[in-house]
């Protein structure tokens, strides 16, 4: 059948994976109510932005696109604007009243109602839905791949966050903690493995604290029933499912909670050869007093303690971080327990960033934001400017090593390379020769940056590539 006709949907993702990852559901729900995605916006019957709140530039980010669409939508009369995601969320109804263009906003539980709320559109009214969820997780929709480089693939195994970290809006646009049913992450796996995928990142707030006990908001182990905790799945075990589908397929996750983080989790990493030696696990900040007024519920010592335990049981993990400079009433003291903890934990790479205050938040309604931004700004440099300094020390005693790479697409800057990942998730370039994407390539690392590695193949990975070692043949 020809697929004529169809109306075209544009979809634009900012923030985190798991935003991206929405955008792809969202995507299998308007596929089975006759719309076809497009990558061309002007091409559009329907533009859904798909937006972040995490930080108040992120917010600014989409109004400026926002303003862009105007033109669009002058172009096109009947172009429909929808807002989803964290920011439709956190603003409702407001952000209707605010920009004028929007028809749509719907929050990051109630996509299911997608296909209706387009038809009130199409009505003559405005649209929007933003309850949140207790149990929604879209675990049997599959998720259409957008901008696939038919190598790597997110999965989503739970929403929601119930940390409650003192400077962070997630709880408030996400709603509480929910697990997806272990089997549809395992089925969604197996699949992009049998359509020729060879990585899968499993993504969560907080994976550390994924527990399916038959479904519904996040509960405590301690607190289930003799029957819920018979048939219990926790991330470790969660792990070991997705890493038996194939020792092929590489796993990925995040991200990791200091607080939460197990042994048995790390077991499950050295076990398995295809559950990457990489764990993103963000500190926030270097010193107890603050961590404290975050809310992270570690501390300092507690951190340096998880990162020790991650190195004894898997010796060559990468970790990475996140870092907030300038929380309500760090001091320059306070500051430098960051920098020196950076220095003593030598991070592979970092997000950094400086506060920024969130609204609603209870950071906002308790703590005055009271660090001048010359002041964040300076120190969030200084954070940089150290992390840089690992990353380069780093990736520079790679030099020599021989890493395995999965190839992942064409390098951006030369024709001839291909770009892919190591086991650390630090990036690998190297010259092509006959290798072709999705495979595991040995490449020994010749020369390095800040943030990649460059080299030259050795060979395939045998192992991950299941190439089985032949026997020699014995005739009797
Ligand atoms: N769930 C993850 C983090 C998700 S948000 C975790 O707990 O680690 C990603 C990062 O954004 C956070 O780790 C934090 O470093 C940063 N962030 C969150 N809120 C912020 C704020 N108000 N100002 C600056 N950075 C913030
Ligand atoms: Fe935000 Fe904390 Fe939840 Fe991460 S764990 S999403 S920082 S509240
Ligand atoms: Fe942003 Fe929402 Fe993710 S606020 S970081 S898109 S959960």
């Amino acid at each position: 059948m020809a697929t004529v006709n169809k109306k075209q949907l544009y979809i634009e993702s900012y923030g985190c994976a798991m935003n991206f990852a929405d955008s792809e559901v969202v995507a299998t729900i308007m596929a089975e109510n006759g719309y076809a995605t497009t990558n061309d916006e002007h091409d559009a019957d329907i533009v859904f932005i798909n937006t972040c709140s995490i930080r108040d530039n992120a917010e600014q980010r989409i109004r400026n696109r926002l303003t862009q669409l105007r033109g669009n939508k002058k172009r096109n009369n009947e172009l429909i604007v929808g807002i989803l995601g964290c920011m439709a969320e956190r603003l409702k109804d407001k952000l209707m009243e605010e920009e004028k263009l929007v028809d749509i906003v719907v929050g990051p539980d109630a996509y299911r109602d997608l296909p209706g709320l387009v038809a009130e559109v199409d009505d003559g009214a405005k649209a929007i839905n933003v309850l949140l969820s207790l149990e929604e997780t879209y675990a049997e929709i599959t998720p259409t791949r957008l901008n696939s480089n038919g190598v790597t693939a997110f999965i989503s195994i739970m929403r929601g966050c119930d940390n409650m970290c003192s400077f962070c809006v997630v709880p408030f646009t996400r709603g509480r903690e929910r697990s997806r049913d272990p089997q549809t992450i395992v089925r969604e796996a197996r699949e992009l493995f049998e359509a020729g995928y060879k990585e899968v990142t499993l993504l969560g707030q907080n994976v550390d604290s994924y527990l399916w006990y038959g479904g519904g908001p996040k509960k405590d182990f301690k607190k289930l029933t003799d029957e819920e905790r018979e048939h219990a799945v926790d991330f470790a075990k969660l792990l070991e499912m997705v890493a038996q589908i194939d020792p092929s397929l590489r796993v990925r996750f995040s991200t990791s909670h200091p607080k939460d983080i197990t042994d048995d989790v790390l077991y499950a990493m050295a076990k398995y050869e295809n559950v990457c030696n990489y764990i993103h696990l963000p500190a926030q900040s270097g010193n107890s007093r603050i961590l404290d007024k975050m809310n992270r519920t570690y501390d300092r010592e507690w951190y340096m303690q998880k990162v020790e335990r991650i190195r004894e049981i898997i010796p060559d993990c990468a970790i990475s971080c996140d870092i907030i400079a300038g929380f309500c009433t760090e001091t320059e003291e306070e500051h430098k327990d960051t920098l020196s903890l950076m220095e003593w934990s030598q991070f592979d790479f970092s997000y950094m960033y400086y506060y920024s205050e969130r609204p609603g938040t209870l950071a906002a309604r308790k703590f005055a934001d009271d660090v001048p931004l010359d002041v964040k700004k300076r120190r969030l440099t200084e954070i940089i400017d150290l992390q840089n300094e690992i990353s380069r020390k780093k990736n520079k005693a790679r030099e020599g090593q021989v890493v395995t790479v999965l190839v992942e697409a064409e390098s951006k800057r030369s024709k001839d390379d291909w770009m892919g990942k190591c086991d650390q998730h630090i990036v690998t370039i190297f010259p092509k020769e006959n290798y072709k994407k999705g495979e595991y390539v040995d490449v020994i690392i010749e020369k390095s940056t800040t943030t990649s590695l460059i080299g030259k193949a050795v060979g395939l990975n045998k192992t991950m590539n299941g190439i089985q070692i032949e026997e020699e043949a014995v005739n009797l």
